[in-house]
This record gives structure tokens, sequence and C-alpha cells, in this order.
């Protein structure tokens, strides 16, 4: 009798109730939009997330790994700088995973799911003016990280502008990252020759003191586009070559990773270049940078612009040690600017971070930057234990504070460039999730105003920011009308909806989103 009691209790606590968000409505919208990305058949995510099965088993992982914001993975802090283009969940799809989760994660009525998505081997640039891919290798089982340079002939007889770059990698569960570099001394070539099987082993760079970086990958980066009108220069007869990071494995694998590339056509681009102008040898302010065992320490760099700089995007790069990269900018009137500010660096994770538009610095503006580096057991990173010495080297072991920028010559108005404007990453299929939280808590973001209200035709929001998608929700939470704004005060029309409580979400690029009720009367 008592079982039976505690099975029927059982049976209503997990019963989904209306205010429990379904895979169907919700859910899927969320996971095939920001996850399945990487986590599919043969993707970077090891397990697959594209049904309603899949997200079911993982379920309790999803919440605490979206809760944690360690999925999607998205080093820079969005709050601190928004970038282009950038992985990350609104607060409130974090928390309609967690409510689906927990109200014992229901499928809801299946036919309300969007398709899953298909990932073709479609490239992102479907027609490269170069694609070049290196030969077979097999990688060899091993228990230390592999890293192995390849040089990728491309025979391009005269200086073009790179437009475009996209790394497909070979075997998307063993290619961690890739640096991307031109050659036009052949010293990477020669380096190549000398080792019978493919490539050759390098860590840090590649060997080859003139080489130039030009692009960096890791799983789930897109190609990289460069802002209108700018380009990268591609030198006469230069050889890419890539560096490619194979992290341990217990089986040997097959890799043959590709480089495609657009050019512009012949004619002027505004040239880009991807310097380290933020360093750990030039302009380091307190170094050397040699980190004792059982400390956290900071390092800090600076650079003043002897011209003025245009920079469109920026790759932070440390070692193991590395726990928290920032970078910002003081013009000389002495307004600072926010750059880059990765909280959890993770050697695993790098990018080069696209600014969702160019930022000018004046002559004189002074690019600063901050390393924290954990050389203490509590780092599980950390290579020896116990912790040792730790200087700047090439070696995984030894350390490096790099701040790499995409940058030309500055322009007043380059600010005005778009890269990316979208508050928000599209969906997949462009659905929607239906569910909101917090409607019934009636909370009231403090910083967006709604006037008048209660209101009758017309009324006018003043937002905290410049660019916001507003969605007007009604007491059912649907969203009865969608808007994009530019600008901070927006008047809407509200003749044509029914009377009753709303409330009125304003999501910011970023992911901040403010919510204020307005009653309609
Ligand atoms: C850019 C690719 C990428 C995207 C997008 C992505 N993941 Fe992952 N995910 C990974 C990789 C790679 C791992 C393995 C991480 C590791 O080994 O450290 C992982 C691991 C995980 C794990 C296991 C974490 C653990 O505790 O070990 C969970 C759960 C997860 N992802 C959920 C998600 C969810 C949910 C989303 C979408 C909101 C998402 N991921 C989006 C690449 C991705």
């Amino acid at each position: 009798m008592k079982k039976l009691v505690t099975a029927a209790l059982l049976a209503i606590t997990i019963q989904a109730d209306a205010q429990t968000p379904t895979w169907s409505d919700d859910v899927a919208c969320i996971v095939f939009s920001h996850c399945a990305t990487c986590h599919h058949d043969g993707g970077p995510g090891h397990f697959n997330l594209m049904s309603y099965a899949d997200a079911y088993w993982w379920r309790n992982e999803m919440r605490d790994a979206t809760q944690a914001r360690f999925m999607p993975p998205w080093p820079p802090d969005p709050g601190y700088r928004s970038m282009a283009h950038e992985r990350v969940l609104t607060q409130d799809e974090i928390d309609i995973i967690a409510a689906w989760v927990d109200g014992g994660a229901p499928e809801g009525n299946s036919s309300n799911a969007p398709a899953p998505p298909v990932f073709e081997t479609e490239w992102e640039i479907p027609a490269p003016d170069v694609s070049a891919i290196m030969p077979d290798y097999v990688i060899p089982s091993s228990t230390a990280d592999n890293y192995r340079c390849f040089v990728l002939p491309i025979n391009n007889p005269s200086d073009r502008y790179i437009t475009g770059l996209e790394v497909v990698p070979g075997n998307t569960e063993m290619v961690h990252h890739v640096l991307v570099f031109q050659d036009a001394t052949g010293g990477a070539a020669a380096l190549d020759a000398q080792d019978i099987e493919p490539g050759y082993e390098s860590f840090g760079g590649i060997g080859v003191d003139d080489a130039k970086l030009i692009g960096v990958w890791a799983p789930g980066a897109s190609a990289y586009f460069t802002p209108p009108g700018m380009g990268i220069k591609l030198l006469a007869n230069a050889d890419i070559v890539i560096q490619v990071h194979y992290p341990a494995s217990s089986t040997s694998e097959l890799d043959s990773t590709r480089i495609n590339l657009r050019l512009a056509p012949p004619g002027f681009q505004r040239e880009l270049a991807l310097d380290p102008i933020l360093d750990h040898v030039v302009n380091i302010t307190d170094g050397p940078l040699i980190i004792a065992p059982n400390v956290v320490d900071t390092f800090h760099a600076e650079y003043t612009t002897p011209i003025p700089a245009t920079i469109t995007a920026v790759a932070p790069h440390s070692h193991l040690l590395g726990k928290r990269m920032r970078a910002w900018a003081v013009k000389p009137g002495g307004e600072v600017v926010p750059i880059v500010d990765i909280l959890r660096w993770d050697f695993r994770w790098q990018g080069l971070y696209s600014f969702r538009h160019p930022i000018f610095l004046p002559q004189g503006t002074t690019l600063y930057c901050e390393t924290i580096y954990d050389n203490t057991e509590d780092n599980p990173f950390n290579p020896n234990s116990p912790p040792e010495y730790v200087w700047l080297g090439e070696a995984t072991t030894n350390e490096m504070m790099l701040y790499y920028f995409m940058w030309t010559y500055g322009l007043q108005g380059d600010e005005e460039i778009v890269v990316d404007d979208s508050p928000h990453m599209a969906h997949h299929l462009d659905c929607e999730v239906d569910f909101t939280i917090g409607v019934d808590e009636g909370t009231v973001a403090p910083r967006m105003s709604v006037a008048p209200n209660p209101a009758r035709d017309r009324f006018l929001v003043t937002l905290s920011g410049e660019r916001a998608w507003l969605r007007l929700i009604d007491a059912q939470g649907r969203a009865t009308m969608v808007r994009y704004t530019a600008g901070t005060r927006i008047d809407l029309d509200a003749s044509s909806l029914a009377r009753g409580v709303y409330t009125l979400e304003a999501l910011y690029p970023g992911g901040a989103l403010e919510r204020a009720r307005i009653v309609l009367e």
C-alpha cells in the first residue's frame, strides 16, 4: 500500500505541468541552434545532441554546463565586450534548459519540434580562390600532445589580398587547434624536407623567424572574413604553413586538414596584419616572464600607438598556467575601451575574436594587458606536480603572453563599418523559443522604462543600449510583437493588441536581457 502511494506521488511530481518548458516547443530550438553544431556525428563535441533521446540522456550535464557558461564554449566575457558572431546563450535560454531538466525534461508534442539540422561537409567559403590540403598524415597514438606543421604550396605568382580564411579540419575529433602562417622564405619547406613523415614537429611557432601568422582556428570557429575593404596581404610565392595541435590519443588516426582562401580581386585593399602587439619580451612592464612555483602571479604589457590604428580582432595566447587574460585601451582623452576579457583561460579554446565594428584608436592610444598565471596545485592544467619554476619559451611547459591584434592604419569613421550587428546568433531554421522564464514574477528591469504605463494606443520605450531585439509577450507567454531597434528610444504602436498585462523584453548584443511589465488598457 505504502509503495503504491509513493509511486502515485512520484507520478505527480514528474508530470510536466503547464509551467515546464518542453523539448519540442522550447528546448530543441536552443539545442539545435547552439549545441548541435559541435555535438553531432563527426563533430568536435564527443557526443550527439541531435534528438530528444540524446538530450534526455545528457539533460543534467546540459543544465550544469550551460549554467556554468562552460557550454557553448566562448571564452571572452560578453559583459566586457560583446564580439561578432559570439556563441553565447541568453540568460533566458539557460533558465529554460534548467527549468526543463528540473521539470522532468518532458518531450511535449513532437510534431512541434524543428527538424534536426543537417550537417553536410559544406565549406563556408563555397568556391574558394585557393583550396589547399595537407598530405594524409597518420597521427601516431601517443601519451603526449603532438604539434605538427604542414607546408601547403599554393603557387600564387603575385601579391594578393585574403578576405576570407577557412580551416576545414580533416579529423574533427583529433584536430584541436590550427595556427595558419604564411612563409615566403622557403624555411618551412626546408624543415619539412628533413622529416620523412608528412610535415615536421614544432611547438609555439613554426620554427621559421620571418613566417607570419595570418589566422587561428579552434573547434567551432567559423571562417574568418575581413571587414569590407580590408584584406590580409598574401605574398607572391608564399607557402601556407599550418601548425596543427593533436592531443594525446590512445589510437592512431588519420588527418588531412584543408585551408580555403577567398582572395580580393586584384586592386587596392587596406592591408590588415596580425601581430603580437602586446607581448612578453618587447613591451612587458613587469618581466621577465618567470613564474615561481606555488604562486598566482600577474604580468602586464603596454604599447602606445605611434599612428592612428584600427583594430578588427584580437587573439590572446598563453599556455597551461594562464588563468585570466584581459586587454583594454586608453585613448588620449582618457576614455577606456574594453577589448577582451577571458575570465577562465583554457589553452584548448583559442580564437581570433572579431569585433562587431572595427575599433579606431587615435594616435597616442595606449593598449594594456593583464595576464594572471596560476602556478599552484589548484590549476588542473599545471604540467608540473609539484609546481616548478616556469619561464618564457616555446614548449607547452613554458609560458607565453601574447595578444595578437588584426590591425590596419586607422581612419576616422572605421567604427561605422559593420561586421556583425545582430544581438543574438541566428537560430536554426529561424526557430523561436516559445517559453519565457519569469513572466509571471513580473520582474521589472530597473533601467528600461516604458511610458505611459498603463498605455492605450502607443507607448515609448527607453532602452539602456543602442541596439536590441524587443519582444512584447502576452500573459500566455506568446510574443505578440518582435522588433529590432537601433537607438535608445522607440515608439511602439499597441492599438491593434488585446488589452491586458504584457512583459516587454529587450535583448541586447551579448545576451543581456531587461524586462518591464506594461499594462494596456
Ligand atoms: C564549439 C563547439 C561546441 C558547442 C557549440 C557546444 N559544445 Fe558542448 N562540448 C564541446 C566539446 C569539444 C566538449 C568536450 C569538452 C572537453 O573535453 O573539455 C563538450 C562537452 C560538453 C559537455 C560535457 C561536459 C562535461 O561535464 O564533461 C556537455 C554537457 C556539453 N558539451 C553540452 C553542450 C550544450 C548543452 C551545448 C549548447 C548549449 C554545447 N555543449 C555546445 C563542444 C561544443
